[in-house]
């Protein structure tokens, strides 16, 4: 089957008590039994709900895995993901990853005795550098969130192997439409759901999708003994999104295309950060290991000033952290997404405070374009 109906059909049978074609929201809490230990598969919803089920075999079809575990958040998700390192090991992560999850890395994580080196994984010799006796994962975010930087998959997950480490890909920024790591090599996929799969800006979720067995059903414990789970209406919302996604990341990528043409070209433009101009250093891989380009980009007007110009004098660009949705969403990282980064490696990454990302929406292109090019003759 092609992605567009496996994004339609996977996981999601007319239901079989009615045969109702949308899988139904199952707000229950718990599941009447037969008898002692005779249950039709569902004992109590925070271990299993047929609404999260479906959109779980769903989101592991499209990423062509086998088992898939929804959570509350993106961040649960990967909080879930990396209670399969214990107290000792040692995790090597994109160094410009989410804000959220260096947050959650550096802050929490660190307390128990994970340890965490940042490294540039677009470089693969400094993965093979920092990789230690210890090293037990690779959390790699590609492209990364804001300034774009791909990571060749294949080469991370190579040299990762050898050295007896899983792989982790943040595949939020591409979706499954765009880019399938699992196809390089990458064991575990994590997703905010929040942003393309669910694509309409109305629900928080995250979603972690693999293939080993054992690490499969320790994700799925984790997911039961902590509960982080998602809720039946918010895996109905994903599900109704992930049924669109062909449809949506055609249009996000074609008009994202057109958006860093414009930016690219536009006089108070000083850079831009996008895998898909020929000018970005890993065009050539961006090419190789994605189907497009996706819909963000990220360009430097040279100033906080100059930003907040942009920022404030924009009208159908709506100005709000988040991506992934049906409308054009921009933000500031230095001061909103990665607030939680420090100074030194905000500057270091290249998040200044001229930056300002895009989250390319489905509306027309024309209108977008011209929101900014007023915002922009603001300046
Ligand atoms: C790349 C990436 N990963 C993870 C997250 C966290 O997801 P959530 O906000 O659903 O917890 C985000 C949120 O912006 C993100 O951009």
């Amino acid at each position: 089957m092609g992605f567009a109906t496996t994004a339609v059909h996977a996981g999601q049978e007319p239901d079989s008590a009615t045969g109702a074609v949308t899988v139904p929201i199952y707000q229950t809490s718990t599941y009447a039994q037969d008898g002692l230990g005779k249950h039709k598969g569902f004992e109590y919803a925070r271990t299993s709900n047929p609404t999260r089920l479906a959109l779980e075999r769903n989101i592991a079809a499209l990423e062509g895995a086998q088992f898939g575990y929804a959570f509350a958040s993106g961040m649960a998700a990967i909080d879930a993901t990396l209670r399969l390192i214990k107290s000792g090991e040692h995790v090597i992560v994109s160094d410009n990853t989410y804000g959220g999850t260096y947050r959650l890395f550096t802050r929490i994580l660190s307390n128990y005795g994970i340890q965490f080196d940042f490294v540039d994984t677009s470089d693969v010799s400094s993965v093979e550098a920092a990789i230690k006796e210890n090293t037990r994962m690779v959390f790699v975010e590609t492209p990364t969130n804001p300034v774009m930087i791909v990571t060749d998959l294949k080469a991370v997950s190579d040299v990762a192997h050898a050295a007896g480490a899983r792989v982790v890909c943040d595949n939020t920024f591409m979706s499954p439409y765009l880019q399938r790591p699992m196809e390089f090599g990458v064991d575990i996929v994590v997703h905010s759901t929040t942003k393309f799969l669910n694509g309409h800006s109305d629900g928080v979720g995250g979603v972690v999708v693999l293939n080993n067995e054992d690490d499969a059903a320790w994700i799925a414990f984790v997911q039961n003994s902590a509960g982080a789970i998602l809720s039946p209406f918010d895996s109905w919302l994903v599900l109704r999104g992930t049924k669109t996604l062909a449809l949506r990341m055609e249009q996000h990528d074609k008009s994202g295309r057109a958006v860093a043409a414009f930016l690219e070209d536009h006089p108070k433009v000083q850079k831009i950060y996008y895998p898909g101009s020929v000018s970005h250093k890993q065009h050539a891989l961006a090419k190789r290991q994605q189907k497009g380009f996706g819909s963000m980009v990220s360009f430097d007007v040279g100033s906080l000033e100059a930003a907040r110009t942009v920022l404030e004098s924009v009208k159908l660009c709506t100005l709000a952290e988040s991506l992934g949705g049906v409308e054009t969403l921009i933000c500031h990282p230095a001061t909103m997404t990665h607030a939680s980064i420090t100074l030194e490696a905000r500057e270091r990454l290249g998040i200044t405070d001229g930056l300002v990302r895009i989250s390319v929406g489905v509306e027309d292109t024309d209108d977008i374009i011209a929101d900014l090019d007023q915002a922009l003759a603001a300046i």
